[in-house]
């Protein structure tokens, strides 16, 4: 949520500031902006929009030779969105330029204070608050002076700052925001993500909250808030340029989903054994004891990663047999949790930076517990703040739309549940058997994928219709959720999603003639349930748009539109299951003309409670 990203070098800052921001545009794009240094003036130039409005408007003005600047996607909290409230911020001298990602919780009394120093502010932001406060402190030392503002700071931050007289420093600082400092050849680039540094290095230091970082031509001091210096590790990155790129895909969510049989083969290799009859999760492999006998698993997740989890409870429950809780992450937080001794809370997370379920980890494990991860980005916070963990290792996730992190999520899941469930109570042939099952399904969901062009077709037939339903029961009922949010979220359209025995209990009275209920119907446990279920919704009029096994005539026969999907065991179905309603979404999307990868008012990661 925001970007940020800051050069110090020997190349011109701007375009490499920009080709930086472009790469975080997905965390936030309300508004941007930069600030390079030139005759010893602090040029700064802000747009309201996309990056490419900065752009046009920096192209009208002379190429700017700086070699320092810093630069910011605006994901507003505090403040519409507008110019004035575009980062960078100034102090009132307009020696001092800031971006900031996170919030300032203390900004109002900070607000106060500044005010009675004879300090008003011109923005509404809380970032600006923090620029004046440096400013007012700044007496030639820039890190002291951020130092001593930071310490009057209640909230989260991750900032980039640089001062008129300081042309050969920047200073970063995080608490709760990430932040990580490329290191290439006689450069430096400060980054809210990897992804933003990738096209000029691969060496990188991840900053740790309360660390602030002092970049020079001569290299990166990193000390605590409290100045007292720690050594920090060069890491690798791990994602490489062409998996951020699009490689002749119209959109990053088109080419996610379509990525998928190659990401779920990764994301199985050498963990999914079938020769031996093994799975191998390294990551976890010391502490399989603890998690066997737990009295409790508690999944924590938001939005997709959420749904995921509730895909996860029925794994647990029905191939382990163990009690699973599932819980948004900015509910369990507050809600007071009962953690027993032995519980293992499970974080699940693309990202690995989304605030409430750091939030949660952290206070489950005050609490006692156990806490393990199931995330995408190798580095993040989240990653680094679990005992142990998974990765999903689907390759970096642009689109803010989740796709194939999602099918990697349920994966990591249906790989535990079952490597539980061996150790608990499964025979060895049932195991066997769903390993060749989880197997298979990579190619089964390029079958699945061919059909993209019949799944437009009915995107296109009811694109008009502003309501929407998703019904399932069973594994497919977060199936169910996980197609609403999609298409709400892309195309705009309304969509609830819900157990399909509980449409009954309320959401039956928004059915009317034509109205699009999709039923995700594969065959399980509940299979003739739906059914009566499907008939409920007919006999009112509805629009039925099945997903069901494509060798089920009966459920083709009384689908008005079917979209078969290759038949698996009841708990491998949602990875196959979700895959056309991915497709739905995100045609139904294209349709309405929507900005599919960027769609408004969200943001890929949200770093902020
Ligand atoms: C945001 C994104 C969602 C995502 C959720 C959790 O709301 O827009 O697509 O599911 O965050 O993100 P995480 O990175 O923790 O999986």
């Amino acid at each position: 949520m925001c970007g940020i990203v800051g050069y110090l070098g020997r190349r011109a800052a701007q375009p490499i500031l920009i080709e930086g921001l472009k790469r975080l545009e997905y965390r936030g794009y309300d508004s941007a902006g930069l600030a390079v240094l030139e005759d010893s003036k602090l040029v700064v130039t802000r747009t309201v929009g996309r990056i490419s409005n900065l752009q046009e408007r920096l192209a009208a003005q002379p190429d700017s030779p700086s070699t320092i600047g810093i630069a910011h996607t605006r994901w507003a909290t505090h403040g519409e969105v507008n110019e004035v409230n575009a980062h960078p911020h100034r102090d009132a001298s307009g020696k001092i330029a800031i971006v900031h990602n996170g919030i300032i919780e203390n900004y109002a009394a900070i607000k106060e204070y500044l005010a009675t120093r004879g300090i008003s502010c011109r923005s509404q932001t809380d970032t600006e608050v923090l620029a004046q406060l440096i400013g007012l402190l700044y007496e030639g030392d820039l890190p002291a002076a951020v130092r001593s503002a930071l310490a009057e700071v209640q909230g989260t931050y991750g900032i980039a700052v640089m001062a008129i007289d300081q042309p050969n420093m920047l200073v970063a600082a995080r608490k709760g925001s990430p932040l990580l400092i490329g290191v290439g050849d006689g450069e430096f680039i400060i980054a809210s993500d990897a992804t933003a540094i990738v096209q000029s290095t691969d060496k990188v230091i991840y900053l740790e909250d309360g660390e602030m970082a002092v970049v020079t031509p001569e290299g990166v001091r990193t000390a605590t808030l409290a100045n007292v210096p720690v050594n920090k590790q060069v890491s690798r990155i791990e994602i490489t340029l062409d998996q951020i790129e699009l490689d002749g895909y119209e959109h990053y969510m088109l080419k996610e989903i379509f990525e998928q049989p190659a990401s779920l083969r990764n994301c199985f290799a050498g963990r999914v054994n079938t020769a031996e009859g093994r799975i191998q999760l390294g990551g976890i492999a010391n502490h399989w004891r603890q998690l066997t006998t737990s009295p409790r698993l508690v999944l924590v997740g938001c939005g997709t990663a959420w749904h995921a989890g509730l895909v996860g409870r029925y794994l647990f429950e029905s191939l382990a047999r163990m009690p699973v809780e599932v819980d948004y992450a900015s509910e369990f937080r507050y809600r007071n949790p009962i953690i027993e001794p032995g519980t293992v809370l499970i974080a699940i997370s693309q990202s690995g930076e989304t605030a409430d379920t750091l939030a949660a980890l952290n206070e489950a494990r005050e609490r006692g517990a156990l806490v393990l991860g199931i995330v995408n980005a190798v580095g993040s916070t989240i990653a680094r703040s679990t005992d142990a963990g998974v990765f999903l290792h689907v390759g970096p996730e642009i689109g803010v739309a989740s796709t194939k992190a999602f099918t990697g999520q349920v994966a990591v899941l249906t790989m535990m549940a079952l490597a539980l469930g061996r150790r608990r109570h499964m025979s060895i042939g049932q195991f066997e058997w769903l390993l060749g099952c989880l197997d298979r399904l990579p190619n089964q969901v390029k079958w699945v994928l061919d059909q993209s062009a019949h799944i437009r077709k009915i995107a296109e037939k009811h694109i008009e219709k502003q309501n929407w339903l998703f019904l399932g029961r069973g594994f497919n009922y977060p199936v169910a959720l996980e197609g609403a949010l999609k298409l709400k979220e892309i195309s705009y359209l309304h969509a609830e999603g819900m157990p399909a025995a509980e449409m009954k209990h309320g959401p039956i009275a928004l059915i009317a003639k034509g109205t699009p209920a999709v039923f995700i119907a594969t065959r399980g446990e509940q299979y003739d349930k739906v059914l009566s279920n499907m008939e409920e919704v007919r006999s009112r009029g509805g629009h039925l748009i099945v997903v069901g096994c494509e060798d089920d005539d009966r459920l083709r026969a009384m689908a008005d539109d079917f979209i078969g999907v290759p038949e698996t065991p009841d708990a491998l179905q949602p990875i196959l299951n979700v895959v056309p309603l991915q497709l739905l979404a995100y045609h139904a999307a294209v349709l309405r003309g929507c900005n599919v990868d960027k769609p408004r008012n969200l943001a890929k990661s949200v770093t902020v409670e």
